[in-house]
C-alpha cells in the first residue's frame, strides 16, 4: 500500500482515492505516526507526504517524525498552497496522474492489484478470522452501507448473520418489501422484520416541531432494535456499515473536525458487542462496487441517498396518514419518471414534500380544497452546498399531470427552485 501521511491537507481523501484509482491500495495517517506504527501496516511501499493550508499549528508548521524520514521508503511530498492550481487538484489532470503513477509504480514499485474482487476475499478471510464461530448482529436499513455489509457477512460467515430491519413507517413505497426479497429470498440471510409502523407514527402523532420528530424516529429506532437484540442470545458482534469518509471526517490531527463519527447502534452500555465494520477503508463508490461485485441490484446500490427519519422530515409539521400517504405515493411517480428520463443516474437526489396546507383548485368542475405537492431535485457533491437540477419542463409537466391525477388529495404540484444555501435540501 502507499501511506498518505497528513500535514494539513484538505485533500488526503482525494490522492487517497487517486492513488486507489491507479489499482494500488492507499490509506490515510497521521503526520506523527510511529516507527511501531508504520511497522505495522501491511506491505507499505511508499509514502505521500501531503502538506496544505492546515500545516501550521498553534505558529509552527508541522513535519513527519523521524520514523518517516529513516523509513528508507520512498517519499513524496505534496504541498498545495491556498490559490493556486495544485489547490484543486481536478480530477480529469493528466500530469497530476503521471506524476502519481511514475512515485507509485516506478520509483516505489508497488502492483495495481487493489480491485474489488481482490478486496472481497481478503475481507472474507478476516471477517472468518475476526468471527470464528460466534454470532453477529446487524441493524439492515436497505440502505447502500448497510446492505453492502450484510451481502458481504453472508459471503464471509452465512447463517452466522442476524439481519434486523426496522420498518418505521416511513419507508419509501417498495423500500420494506425489497429488503425482504433480496436478503430473506434471494440471500437467504436470517432476517428479523420488524414492523413498527404504528408505533412510530403513534409515537408522532401531533408532534410538529421538525428537531423533536427526528429526535423521536432515532431514539424509538434504537429502542426497537435493542428489544431485537435482547430476544437474540448468544450474539457477540455488532456489524456496521462504518466508510472511510466517516473516518477521514471525524478529523484528523491537523484538519477541523467535520462532523463526529458516531456509532451508528447507539446500544446501551450494558450490551457489549464488539464490532465488525467491514467497510471502514472504503470509499462510498468503493462500496458501490463492493456491492455490485456481491451481486446486489443495481436500485440498491445506486440509490440515491435518503435521510434516517426517511419520508417524516417530508411530510412537513405533524404528520398525518393522508399526507404521509401523498409523500409516498408522489415520490415513487417522481422516481418513476426520472428512472424512464434516465436522471435517476444523474441527479444526486430526488423527491417529494408535502407541506401542511391547503390551497383551493378545481376538480371535476367544482370547488376543491387540496395539499399541494413540493418536487425537489439538487445536486451536490458534500450536502453542504447545492444546486437545482435543471429538469427538462415537458419532464416536470408530466409528473404534474400524474400527481395531481393520481395522488389522493393533491391538487398543486410545485418545483422548488433554490439552491443551499438558502434553502437546506430538505424542508425540515
Ligand atoms: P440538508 O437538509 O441539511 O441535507 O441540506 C443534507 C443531506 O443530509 C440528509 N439529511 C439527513 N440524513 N438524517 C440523515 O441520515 C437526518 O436527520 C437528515 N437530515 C438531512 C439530506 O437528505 C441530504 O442528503
Amino acid at each position: 500500500m502507499i501511506v498518505i501521511l497528513d500535514l494539513g491537507s484538505e485533500q488526503n481523501a482525494q490522492i487517497a482515492r487517486e492513488v486507489r484509482a491507479l489499482g494500488v491500495y492507499s490509506e490515510i495517517h497521521p503526520h506523527d505516526i510511529t516507527a511501531d506504527q508504520l511497522k505495522a501496516l501491511p506491505g507499505v511501499r511508499g509514502i505521500i507526504l501531503n502538506g496544505g493550508k492546515n500545516r501550521v499549528v498553534d505558529g509552527a508548521a508541522i513535519d513527519a517524525g523521524e520514523a518517516v524520514y529513516q523509513s528508507g521508503l520512498p517519499l513524496l511530498t505534496v504541498e498545495h498552497t491556498a490559490g493556486s492550481d495544485l489547490d484543486r487538484w481536478p480530477a480529469d489532470d493528466a500530469e497530476r496522474r503521471d506524476c502519481l503513477s511514475r512515485f507509485v509504480f516506478g520509483r516505489c514499485g508497488a502492483a495495481a492489484n487493489w480491485n474489488m474482487k481482490n478486496f472481497i476475499d481478503d475481507q472474507v478471510e478476516l471477517i472468518r478470522r475476526q468471527v470464528g464461530e460466534r454470532q453477529v448482529l446487524l441493524a439492515l436499513s436497505g440502505g447502500v452501507d448497510s446492505s453492502v455489509v450484510a451481502a458481504l457477512l453472508i459471503k464471509a460467515i452465512g447463517s452466522q448473520l442476524t439481519c434486523v430491519h426496522v420498518n418505521h413507517g416511513l419507508l419509501r413505497l417498495g423500500e420494506p418489501e425489497q429488503v425482504v426479497e433480496v436478503f430473506r429470498e434471494q440471500l437467504h440471510a436470517n432476517l428479523i422484520y420488524v414492523d413498527a409502523s404504528k408505533r412510530f407514527l403513534d409515537k408522532l402523532a401531533g408532534v410538529a416541531e421538525p428537531e423533536k420528530k427526528r429526535k423521536i424516529i432515532g431514539t424509538e429506532f434504537i429502542r426497537v432494535f435493542e428489544e431485537e437484540a435482547r430476544r437474540l442470545q448468544g450474539i457477540d458482534f455488532l456489524a456496521q456499515g462504518t466508510i472511510y469518509p466517516d473516518i477521514v471526517e471525524s478529523g484528523t490531527k491537523t484538519a477541523k473536525v467535520v462532523k463526529s463519527h458516531h456509532n451508528v447502534g447507539g446500544l446501551p452500555e450494558d450490551m457489549q458487542f464488539e464490532l465488525v465494520e467491514p467497510l471502514k477503508m472504503l470509499f462510498k463508490d468503493e462500496v458501490r462496487a463492493c456491492g455490485v461485485e456481491l451481486g446486489l441490484p443495481e436500485g440498491m446500490v445506486y440509490r440515491q441517498p435518503f435521510p434516517g427519519p426517511g419520508l417524516g422530515v417530508r411530510c412537513l409539521g405533524a404528520i398525518t396518514a393522508d399526507r404521509l400517504e401523498a409523500v409516498r405515493h408522489s415520490d415513487a411517480i417522481l422516481r418513476e419518471e426520472f428512472a424512464a428520463a434516465g436522471l435517476d443516474r444523474t441527479v444526486w437526489q430526488y423527491f417529494t414534500v408535502v407541506p401542511d396546507l391547503k390551497s383551493v383548485g378545481v376538480r371535476d368542475n367544482a370547488r376543491c380544497v387540496e395539499y399541494p405537492v413540493i418536487l425537489r431535485a439538487v445536486n451536490t457533491v458534500d450536502a453542504m452546498t447545492a444546486t437545482v437540477e435543471d429538469v427538462p419542463f415537458p419532464l416536470l409537466q408530466k409528473i404534474t399531470a400524474r400527481i395531481v391525477s393520481e395522488v389522493a388529495g393533491v391538487n398543486r404540484v410545485l418545483y422548488d427552485l433554490t439552491p443551499k444555501p438558502t434553502a437546506t435540501i430538505e424542508w425540515e
